[in-house]
């Protein structure tokens, strides 16, 4: 009998974007440390970590800016070229002073690009970002968004198949950030693959297939949100506001009960972060009538990324 080819490459051909085991030192700071991390066409995947975690450093080994001292990137399978990538840099690279059009010719012919192609390429990139009617302005006339907004048409131009967003919403208004997203989930409709590096985590949440969180240059967890919201030991905080709050409690006959993690009191109200919401609150709230205690209002609320992040690494995303 005909047996049919096995397909070996399944896990590893079909992705567009492929690092592994990057390095990166400065003198004796270790900025990127065996990171691996990949994506498919036509999938967003996050790199979430704090300042110098090394996000920035992992984006430009990757857009072949910064040499890495040991590991690989390979698009499609193969070494990049330059016009497979597409870098929306951390830092603004815009001419203030040159209207938005000359400032994408200006990058169109980094690639080697110009005539009626550029053109068209110009076209499309700004009608992508929102600013076709507006191309004639200088840049020192855009507002923040809008200079962001730029900013990733400029790294459109060429068509490359993996863009590289490096905190492309700081500084943003929300409703610019809504037209970036917008414009990042059109390119994902296309079929390109996305890196996208952010602190925020509901960012990264909103707009992420997968997500990399990082620190100290290395890879602390990654997978779908969902998977990561796993790796909390509690995934539900339940809040009971307390009918008669000022009736004596005293809770530590609920801790260690099977299924509460934690519990504390925050004015009339008694925090509970269970494992499981159906199989522990039921429990919770037996144990408080039997103290002579209803409940004015119960609510849950899911654990968010933030924890998830702050259980890994110890701190939180953001400076405070
Ligand atoms: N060219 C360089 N020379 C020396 N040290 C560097 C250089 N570039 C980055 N670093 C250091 O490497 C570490 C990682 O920096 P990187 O910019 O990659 O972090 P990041 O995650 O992008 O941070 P941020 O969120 O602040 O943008 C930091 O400690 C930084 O100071
Ligand atoms: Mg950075």
């Amino acid at each position: 009998m005909w047996n049919a080819p096995v397909p070996v490459c399944v896990n590893v051909c079909w992705q567009m974007l492929e690092v592994s085991h990057l390095k990166k030192s400065f003198g004796r700071l270790t900025a990127v440390d065996g990171l691996s991390l990949s994506a498919g066409s036509g999938e967003i995947i996050g790199l979430l970590g704090p300042n110098g975690a090394g996000k920035t450093t992992t984006v430009s080994m990757i857009a072949g800016l910064t040499v890495p001292d040991a590991g690989e990137v390979r698009v499609n399978g193969a070494p990049p070229e330059k016009r497979q990538i597409g870098l929306v840099p951390q830092e603004l690279a815009l001419y203030d002073e040159l209207p938005a059009r000359e400032n994408l010719k200006l990058f169109g012919a980094l690639y080697g690009a110009g005539g009626s192609a550029l053109d068209r390429a110009m076209k499309e990139a700004l009608e992508l970002v929102g600013l076709a009617g507006r191309a004639g302005d200088r840049v020192s006339r855009y507002s923040g968004g809008m200079k962001r907004r730029l900013n990733l048409a400029a790294a459109l131009l060429h068509d490359p198949e993996v863009l590289l967003l490096d905190e492309p919403t700081v500084g943003v208004d929300p409703q610019s950030r809504n037209a970036i997203f917008d414009n990042l989930l059109a390119l994902k409709a296309r079929g390109k693959t996305l890196l996208y590096t952010t602190h925020y985590m509901e960012e990264a949440e909103r707009l992420c297939d997968r997500l990399t969180i990082m620190d100290h240059g290395k890879v602390m967890a990654s997978g779908t949100p969902d998977e990561l919201y796993r790796l909390l030991p509690a995934t539900n905080m339940v809040s009971l506001e307390l009918e008669t709050p000022e009736r004596p409690l005293v809770l530590d006959g609920l801790r260690g009960k099977e299924g509460i993690r934690t519990i504390e009191r925050v004015n009339d109200t008694v925090k509970v972060s269970v494992t499981d919401l159906t199989r522990d609150v039921p429990g919770v709230l037996a144990w408080l009538a039997a103290q002579g205690h209803a409940c004015r209002h119960v609510a849950s609320e899911r654990a968010n990324l933030e924890s998830v992040f702050l259980m890994l690494t110890g701190r939180s995303l953001r400076d405070p």
